[in-house]
């Protein structure tokens, strides 16, 4: 995770790195650092905690270089202290360095340097980087600019793990050397100066003209130039590519918090992530899948692939496909599926969802997936994340950034996507035609009815009010219901820090019910009009125990139960782009009355790249 932000060009760097910066604390928030080059002189301020505490460190407002590079920290290796943050410089403090991702060999690599005389004053394994930068700088036969590339490129080559990183050197006080494997890094382009940031969004204000880095890509840069080459030094031709999100995506605009905003822009993310993709009369288009029926026809089962909430979108997929398509599907977290050996081939379709396209367990899941022969479609929200860049098709849920760490309009649009995908290979398989008309007309409802499922926030608000202090929750549905109690639990979990349990319905009475008494919190969620009386059932059997209950439906229910939110009807396949919207305020409300910062919860980061 952690987040870096760089400039070079003619303004003030500070301003600049540290707008940046806090853009970037969704991805971690222990510690902050910048440095820059000034009258050929390296600077670096560090800070325990965030950004806004790195602004106010003595000597911050003396730092008037127009080329600099930033931090905002995850502690992975070394816990948050100001020796362990970014950037951090070599023995003879002629690099700087910041760096996101993980070196794995970084303990062999601190050996061989303490061999050759170099210290390290902090636990990190970034560290040796700046060091082995100046062990190579110091060897090297190299002259001019090349010098510094080499020593940069020889300490690449000697890395295992994952890396975003920035450097300055003392020697090159009008360059700034980037570099990228398997962790993200951009860089946009503007007049005379570049920007570089771990995410779009974080300098969208600045630029839409991005450069988009492959894995082992360098680039060294001047104010006026911009050299891309490989590990090898050979030179890379590169075009920039120009982003439509506008800088106020990025903005609250007016909400207290993103995620607010963001669950209020989920009506907007599903109409444009449906597009042209599907029309009440005509076909369904996706042009970014190529796939044939007799491909589609030679598939045998599907593996659904991700991580936390991306995998919860997945769940319920994988019901949408069966239903459509009639191909089994299976759906994994990609930190199980990447090392169970699971039995894929040229008969397996893998679709792999992420967000930000750069969780690591999913992409090291698609890699493996692809090795084994099977076709690949990955479901990403961030155009040429790494995800995109993997994978044979690549399909965007058109949610704008997200920034709230905790997941919703992305994962209302990856459900949508995900349906939109299996109409298209249903009508491409012509199978279930009339399923699939009316699956298309229920999806365009989607985002009127959004509209009308936020008019309930006012009575979630005050359930809220009732039940923020609780230590424990139950979340239970059945069904694509019990996918959307999953997801539920998780928000709760995540921006509340209340423990809680998501069980499908009918498991309760093999055990959790023991922990159903007075007072405790259940929630259910009852969308499907086969199973309403069952579910009503097991809604009765916690309440007869004194369960507070908090019911989700769109469906008539013939007793009263505490508090029931009524949500449009819709088709029960894409029920959850409804149902979940009040598990999200509920979430969000009681974050709030307990005063936690719903964006940024503790020990969380937006994404994960490291394993
Ligand atoms: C939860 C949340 C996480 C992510 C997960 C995968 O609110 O955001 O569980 O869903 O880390 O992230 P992506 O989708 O970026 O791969």
């Amino acid at each position: 995770m952690c987040g870096i932000v760089g400039y070079i060009g003619r303004k003030e760097a500070k301003p600049i790195i540290l707008n940046g910066l806090s853009r970037l604390e969704y991805r971690g928030y222990d510690s902050a650092g910048i440095a820059t080059i000034e009258s050929g002189k390296l600077t670096t301020i560090k800070s325990l905690g965030r950004v806004s505490d790195l602004e106010k460190v003595p000597g911050m407002e003396s730092l008037k270089g127009t080329l600099g590079i930033g931090h905002t920290r995850w502690a992975t290796h070394g816990k948050p202290s100001r020796e362990n943050s970014h950037p951090h410089m070599d023995n003879s403090e002629s690099f700087a360095v910041v760096h996101n991702g993980i070196i794995e060999n970084y303990a062999d690599l601190k050996d061989f340097l303490k061999d050759n005389g170099y210290t390290f004053l902090s636990q990190t394994d970034t560290e040796v980087i700046p060091n082995l930068i100046h062990f190579h700088y110091s060897v090297s036969t190299e002259t001019g600019n090349k010098k510094f590339i080499k020593a940069v490129t020889d300490t690449c080559n000697m890395l295992k793990g994952s890396y975003a990183l920035e450097i300055l050197a003392n020697d090159y006080p009008d360059n700034m050397i980037v570099v990228r494997k398997d962790s993200p890094l951009v860089i946009g382009k503007g007049q005379d100066e570049k920007y570089i940031s771990s995410d779009i969004p974080a300098i969208l204000s600045f630029t839409k003209d991005f450069y988009l880095l492959n894995d082992n890509e360098f680039a060294f840069m001047s104010r006026e130039n911009i050299e891309f080459f490989d590990k090898n030094l050979r030179p890379i031709s590169k075009t920039a590519q120009s982003i439509t999100w506008n800088a106020g995506a990025a903005e609250k605009e007016g909400f207290e918090d993103f995620m607010l905003k963001e669950i209020h822009e989920q009506s907007k993310s599903i109409r444009e992530t449906i597009g042209s993709r599907i029309t009440e009369n005509g076909s369904s288009s996706i042009p970014d899948i190529d796939v044939s029926k007799d491909y589609l026809k030679s598939v045998n089962k599907i593996f659904i692939i991700a991580c936390g909430t991306a995998m919860h979108a997945g769940y319920v997929g994988k019901t949408i496909f069966e239903s459509l398509c009639e191909i089994p599907v299976e759906v994994e977290a990609a930190s199980e599926f990447r090392y169970r050996n699971p039995i894929i081939n040229e008969k397996t379709l893998c679709l792999f969802i992420s967000q930000s396209g750069e969780t690591a367990d999913t992409i090291a899941a698609l890699k493996l997936a692809k090795s084994c022969g099977a076709r690949t479609i990955a479901i990403s929200n961030v155009i040429g994340s790494s995800i995109s860049r993997e994978a044979d098709y690549t399909v965007y849920t058109h949610a704008g950034p997200e920034i709230a760490v905790a997941s919703t309009k992305a994962y209302t649009a990856q459900i949508a996507l995900l349906a939109i995908i299996a109409i298209h290979f249903a009508e491409i398989l012509e199978l279930n035609e009339e399923k699939v008309n009316e699956l298309k007309k229920d999806i365009l409802e989607l985002p009127n009815q959004i509209d009308e499922v936020l008019k309930t926030k006012e009575q979630i608000k005050q359930f809220a009010q009732r039940v923020y202090k609780e230590t424990d929750m139950f979340f239970i549905g059945r069904g694509v219901d019990y996918a959307v109690a999953l997801e539920g639990s998780l928000k709760l979990k995540e921006i509340s820090y209340i423990h809680s349990e998501a069980y499908p319905s009918g498991e309760l009475k093999h055990g959790p019910i023991a922990l159903i008494e007075n007072n405790v919190t259940v929630i259910s969620v009852l969308t499907n009009r086969m199973l309403v009386e069952k579910s009503v059932s097991n809604i009765q059997e916690v309440s007869t125990r004194g369960a507070k209950t908090f019911i989700v439906t769109n469906q008539e229910l013939n007793h009263s139960f505490d508090t029931v939110i009524n949500i449009p009807k819709t088709n029960v396949l894409i029920s959850p782009i409804l149902s979940v919207i009040p598990l999200q305020l509920l979430a969000y409300y009681i974050s709030k009355e307990k005063g936690l910062d719903v964006d940024k919860p503790r020990n969380l980061a937006k994404s994960v790249t490291v394993e």
